[in-house]
């Protein structure tokens, strides 16, 4: 037993829990993943999968991402990105609602299944309907060999390294990696994006790991923040465009290991139903960067604000006009506004990790939850 207790603190080096040290490992994990497949300085991504078949993707009439849980959130991503750089419509599917609901699908189909472990049974499920169908299926997965990685047509490892922490975190960003690092390679294999704006993509995207190490030295202060609304009953969760889906991962962080009930929501959907729980009990995270909305999302949170709720603001460096009305800022360093979900994610991940220990809940094993869920 003390050599089971010696392993496990060798394996979480140091760190308390083995989120925290998935969260604190993003930086190198990113890294992992574009090293070797994006040559920044040369201009080229290279990713033997979608090589190997790029008519396939450049005839694709649409994509259909299939996935569940946090894997669907970086779907969600993916759908803004590819719509955005590569011009082909995207729909992003659960994969348990895919595969019993008779779904249209097409040999120019090119399904995407994203899945950490390679091993979530409803994902296995849509895939193989999608293939029986025709389509082309590409797998997104962490764990190699996994049944996923063999059951699909080609694919793409996110290479994050093993993810102990039921809670997902660098699977969720490297997923975010892999998908946006397809997304250019088809923008500039189609045209629909410049040559000028795709190698200021990649040198950006180079940037990230740092950015991320920067936005991690907020973590004092992200526990002070949680400190004050650890005991909160609700809270929500505010992003538009591309932080739209970071705002659903937020909430499910909390959700998943603190028990906290908490909604992620567009921030322009707000009047249509949430904001009549606002008072002066609820905790709002409004994900607020420069670009993207900026203007729309300060007036929503200027609409909470006149109703008493509390603001958690995940901003740009050095902005002011959220510090103004918000009653905490969290910065962020710049980015471009496709790869902000890169960081974006990570305060939310480490303000949900704090909360939860603060409660004392079994982090990296939350009740009820499987990290990977292989039966229906
Ligand atoms: C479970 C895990 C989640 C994960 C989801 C999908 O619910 O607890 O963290 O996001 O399954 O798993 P996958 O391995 O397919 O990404």
């Amino acid at each position: 037993q003390k050599l089971q207790l010696n392993l496990d603190q060798i394996e979480k080096a140091g760190y308390e829990h083995f989120m925290l040290k998935e969260i604190y490992e993003q930086p190198s994990a990113i890294k992992d993943t574009y090293r070797g497949r994006m040559l920044a300085d040369r201009g080229i991504i290279r990713m033997a999968g979608v090589d190997d078949n790029l008519e396939k993707f450049l005839n694709a009439k649409r994509i259909i991402v299939v996935a569940c849980g946090t894997s669907w959130h970086a779907g969600l991503v993916s759908e803004y990105i590819f719509e955005d750089l590569a011009r082909i419509p995207v729909e992003v599917e659960y994969a348990s609602e895919f595969r019993y609901r008779n779904p249209v699908i097409n040999k120019d189909d090119v399904v995407i299944a994203i899945s950490q472990s390679g091993e979530t049974a409803d994902t296995m499920a849509a895939i193989k309907l999608a293939k029986e169908n025709g389509a082309f299926v590409f797998g997104v997965c962490n764990v190699v060999g996994s049944s996923i990685s063999r059951e699909t047509h080609a694919g793409a490892y996110t290479h994050a390294g093993p993810e102990i922490g039921v809670a997902s975190t660098k699977a969720f960003t490297t997923q975010i990696t892999i998908l946006s690092l397809m997304a250019l390679k088809l923008g500039k294999a189609k045209g629909s994006i410049s040559n000028s704006d795709y190698h200021m993509y990649l040198n950006e995207m180079e940037q990230i790991p740092s950015k991320i190490e920067k936005a991690l030295q907020s973590n004092d202060h992200i526990m002070k923040v949680a400190a004050v609304y650890k005991n909160a009953k609700n809270c929500l969760y505010l992003g538009r465009g591309y932080n739209f889906p970071v705002a659903l991962e937020g909430a499910l962080k909390l959700k998943e290991i603190s028990y906290i009930h908490a909604e992620g929501y567009p921030a322009a959907e707000m009047k249509h139903g949430p904001i009549a729980l606002i008072d002066e009990h609820m905790p709002v995270v409004v994900i607020a960067t420069k670009k993207g909305h900026y203007e729309k999302v300060v007036s929503n949170i200027q609409e909470i604000k006149s109703r008493k709720g509390k603001i958690i603001a995940v901003v740009t460096e050095g902005d002011t006009s959220v510090k103004n009305i918000a009653d905490h800022v969290i910065e962020v360093p710049e980015t471009f506004e496709a790869l902000t979900p890169l960081l974006t994610t990570i305060p939310l991940q480490l303000f949900s990790y704090h909360i939860a220990v603060m409660l004392g809940k079994n982090v990296d094993q939350p009740r009820n939850l499987a990290k990977s869920v292989t039966v229906e």
